[in-house]
């Protein structure tokens, strides 16, 4: 079986909470859990299945661990995985940003040449705007 390697930052454990009901409910597969603020530049490239966990912190903002992490989601690294990304927030008090920091990872993976799986509906959520949005 192939290894799926999730990746996250988290500043208040909240991520890292979500990570492990993820890896919990897929336990079909094997997820390895790694936090950012624990691995080398190219942890990402032995995976060819990788999940990525960010929570929002500020408008156009990245977490901490991701913004020191950010450089290596390169090619080299990227090209032609298949990438999931998952992002905590809170549309009620950053209405007007809830998410952005999964819309900013969204934008450098694709970039960086990964198949990204995934969309969820936004059905039920209640905000105003999201770097996250995609085609509405
Ligand atoms: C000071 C502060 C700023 C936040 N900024 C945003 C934001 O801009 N957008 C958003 O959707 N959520 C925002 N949140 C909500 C967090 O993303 C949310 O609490 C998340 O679960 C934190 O995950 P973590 O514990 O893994 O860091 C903010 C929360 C705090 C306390």
């Amino acid at each position: 079986m192939r290894k799926i390697g999730l990746f996250y930052g988290t500043n208040t454990g909240e991520v890292e909470d979500t990570a492990k009901i993820i890896k919990e409910k897929m336990s079909e597969f094997s997820i390895d859990l790694n936090n950012l603020s624990d691995c080398i530049d190219d942890a990402i490239n032995k995976y060819d299945l990788i999940i990525f966990g960010i929570p929002s912190w500020g408008k156009s903002e990245l977490q901490d661990d991701w913004e020191d992490y950010m450089s290596n989601l390169n090619e080299y690294n990227l090209l032609n995985k298949t990438v999931a990304i998952f992002g905590l927030g809170d549309q009620k008090q950053y209405c007007q940003n809830f998410l952005d920091a999964m819309g900013i990872i969204y934008d450098k993976v694709l970039e960086n040449g990964a198949n990204v799986v995934g969309t969820w509906p936004t059905d039920g959520y209640n905000f105003e705007d999201s770097s996250a949005l995609r085609d509405g």
